[in-house]
């Protein structure tokens, strides 16, 4: 060692010379360590979204000790900013800091934490900017601010770091890099305190399920909620939507929910929240009509209030002191402000029948929004506002339905931490295919949830190729705001549509278990290979290092190794979409053998693989041993009580273990222990034959299971155990 990284060393030692000190750690939660630096502010994330920690569920998570390196992260107030350090190794990868729409490797960035639609390049500025993320070596650092807060994720060098980067003449030596080894993440809060939490793991998946339990768990959608949805060009009026739902059933195309784009109210962007007398002439009675046909209906909305509404008078004294569009800014921050905004949505939709919303317009654009000299009567600072509306209108409207007992599911432009167990999913006006994908592997890093949305295409290749991915998605849905397009619209692949779209309903009882799981045991059930067991981007390296290796230099690492457009779904499938113009692609499977999702084959095992699927298939893979529940095809979700047959079908050699999850369906009885899990069982008997077992119903608990009948869907003749076929 040279007497520089000597002098470096001691420089170091914690508290001896370091200004920044080191931060005291209580721990809050099994696995989850709080940390305060100066003194934080009273308005945080997780107060606005209100999180009660899944205590029962963190309880679950094997125990783990304070990760090693929280005495060597530093915070100090300097300048009126918190600033804060944590240090990285070498080797180690970064995921998270929110919805990134290109980049599923962090390692190496700056950003800026900043609620916004999405401007086509991942610089912090997203509609769910999340202050939290995870490391490739088991712990996550989540900090509970509300303001602008900026990142350098292993970026700029301390020149008394241990592993400073030696200074290279860049004329002569090929090894000079224009981005030297950075051996932390510095993360500024532009305020004089800040909560930082440190989660342990052990490993990347156990950080992100503890994220998600400290918040409350994830959401469980209404069992319709997992349906199909179809949102309706603007100016629709009753008769319209009445139609086209006919016309869903009359084609056998599902439909469990339909949303109304601009049109339905008198007065929109601003919004006066009251139906447009003249294309809804009786709400009440279209509303009815349509839940008699199975159809639940979604409101479109943004929250920003019209002169011409009856709230407005009202609303005025607890509104922003910015307009936007020329409507009032309800300031949610302000109780009184909740009251009037969700009296107003209970009388004119709910008690009606609505099932939910489209809360639109809560992110940006900044030219739209309120400037950040904008005031509230709560006193809350504008940039606080901000970076929390998105979150305010998720959690204000889901007390509404909560209190009546009844579940929601619907749609929000805006989010930050703490949104886990609210019932929204993510969308925007952006609509790059292959960027939906990663937004939606995205997604399971930060606690919500993203729909990669089917608005309209060029062909019907695009067509099917989009509508193949958003069935394997949190919501199954076309936007048709503006297009106006139908699951048909594109005649040559109007069968393979409708295949898809009944294949998402068939596997609603697997979607409706992985819902279930995240909720109590916070596994996302949308997410990145990185937290799969077994899944190596080795195998996935397509581009030569030129310079230098990854040891050296991080920041190659993610353009040549990130994977992020393949995901896993759920606890047993592989998700690899194909975007228009592709007729092949490369697959990673992680180790352990993978099965054909639609034939029960065997394709590989720890390797990347080639695929040719054709336009009718989306490669999806199934893990060794994965049993799959399918119930038959259906237009609308089974009702509360109903029985439906479910086909269970099992993959590959390996036994398989699964628990099926049940209950109502569409209350919050299930937080009061009416629910059961059915243990699913597969084995391999003495004659070497497959046999299935369901354990028996819970007395006294919902039951929806039907005739189980079991599908063994590879042949024996794939033997699996060394990854080889043996016929
Ligand atoms: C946009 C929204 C679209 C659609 C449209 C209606 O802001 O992202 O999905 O709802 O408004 O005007």
């Amino acid at each position: 060692m040279n007497i520089r990284k000597i002098i470096a060393l001691l420089v170091c030692l914690p508290g001896i010379f370091y200004a920044a000190a080191a931060i005291y750690w209580t721990e809050v939660e099994p696995g989850i360590w709080k940390g305060i630096v100066g003194t934080p502010e009273d308005y945080d994330l997780l107060k606005v979204a209100a999180c009660k920690p899944a205590s029962e569920g963190l309880s679950r998570l094997p125990e783990v000790s304070l990760p090693a390196l929280a005495d060597k992260i530093r915070g100090e107030v300097r300048d009126g900013k918190t600033e804060i350090s944590v240090p990285l190794v070498k080797g180690e990868q970064l995921y998270g800091f929110g919805l990134n729409f290109q980049t599923v490797h962090q390692r190496g960035k700056i950003l800026n934490l900043h609620v916004d639609h999405y401007g086509g390049k991942d610089t912090g500025r997203t509609h769910a900017p999340v202050p939290f993320y995870i490391s490739s070596d088991g712990y996550g650092v989540f900090i509970n601010s509300a303001r602008y807060i900026t990142v350098y994720a292993g970026s700029g060098s301390r020149k008394d770091s241990p592993e400073a980067p030696e200074a290279l003449d860049r004329n002569t030596d090929k090894n000079w890099k224009a981005r030297p080894y950075s051996d932390a993440v510095a993360i500024q809060v532009p305020a004089p305190g800040a909560e930082i939490y440190l989660i342990g793991g052990p490993t990347p998946m156990d950080v992100v399920r503890r994220y998600n339990l400290l918040c409350g768990g994830g959401t469980l959608p209404p069992r319709w909620g997992l349906g199909f949805t179809q949102r309706t060009q603007r100016l629709y009026d009753a008769d319209m939507v009445e139609k086209e739902a006919d016309e869903f059933e009359r084609m056998g195309y599902p439909l469990d929910f339909i949303g109304l784009e601009p049109g339905w109210q008198s007065k929109a962007y601003p919004c006066s929240f009251e139906w447009d007398a003249t294309r809804f002439p009786d709400p009440k009675g279209f509303v009815g009509r349509m839940l008699d046909k199975n159809v639940r209906i979604n409101l479109w909305t943004n929250p920003y209030i019209s002169p011409a509404s009856d709230i407005y008078e009202q609303m005025y004294p607890h509104s922003g002191s910015h307009t936007v569009w020329c409507g009032i800014v309800p300031d949610f921050a302000d109780t009184e402000a909740q009251r009037i905004w969700n009296d107003k949505l209970a009388r004119e939709h709910i008690d009606l029948g609505v099932s939910g919303y489209k809360i639109d317009e809560v992110d940006g654009y900044d030219f739209y929004l309120w400037p950040d000299v904008a005031e509230f009567p709560s006193g809350t600072p504008a940039e606080q506002m901000r970076q929390t509306y998105g979150l305010w209108v998720q959690r204000t409207s889901a007390d509404l339905y909560k209190k009546r007992n009844q579940r929601t599911f619907g749609l929000v432009r805006a989010s930050n931490a703490g949104a886990s167990s609210l019932p929204y999913v993510l969308y925007n006006d952006y609509y790059s295919h292959q960027d939906f994908i990663t937004a939606l592997i995205n997604s399971g890093f930060c606690g919500v949830l993203w729909t990669p949305e089917v608005r309209g295409s060029k062909t019907g290749e695009e067509w099917l190729r989009r509508f193949q991915t958003v069935v394997f998605s949190p919501m199954a849905m076309i936007n048709a705001w503006s297009s106006g397009t139908k699951p048909w619209s594109f005649p040559e692949v109007a069968e393979q549509v409708k295949e898809y779209s009944l294949l998402r309903m068939r596997m609603m009882p697997y979607w409706y278990t992985e819902f279930a799981r995240y909720h109590f045991d916070g596994i996302p059930p949308f997410r990145a290979m990185n937290l799969e067991p077994g899944f190596s981007p080795d195998s996935g390296v397509t581009t030569e290092l030129k310079n230098g290796n990854l040891e050296d230099n991080p920041y190659l690492e993610a353009v040549t190794k990130e994977i992020k457009d393949q995901y896993m779904a759920g606890e047993y499938l592989l998700v690899a979409p194909i975007f228009t113009g592709e007729k092949t692609r490369k697959v990673i499977l992680p180790k352990g053998n993978w099965y054909d999702f639609y034939t029960g084959d065997y394709v590989g095992n720890g390797e990347t693989i080639e695929v040719t699927p054709g336009l009718d298939r989306i490669p999806v893979y199934v893990k060794d041993g994965g049993i799959i529940p399918m119930m038959e095809p259906r237009l609308h979700a089974p009702a509360p009580g109903e029985k439906t047959d479910i086909e269970m079908r099992h993959y590959g050699q390996a036994d398989g273990d699964y628990r099926l999850y049940d209950d109502d369906g569409v209350s919050y009885d299930y937080e009061k222990g009416d629910y059961a899990w059915r243990d699913i069982t597969v084995r391999r008997q003495k004659d070497g034959t497959l046999r299935g077992f369901i354990s028996k119903p819970l007395k006294g608990k919902p039951n929806s299971v039907g005739k189980v009948t079991w599908k063994f869907m590879t042949e024996p003749s794939h033997k699996g155990t060394n990854g080889q076929r043996t016929q």
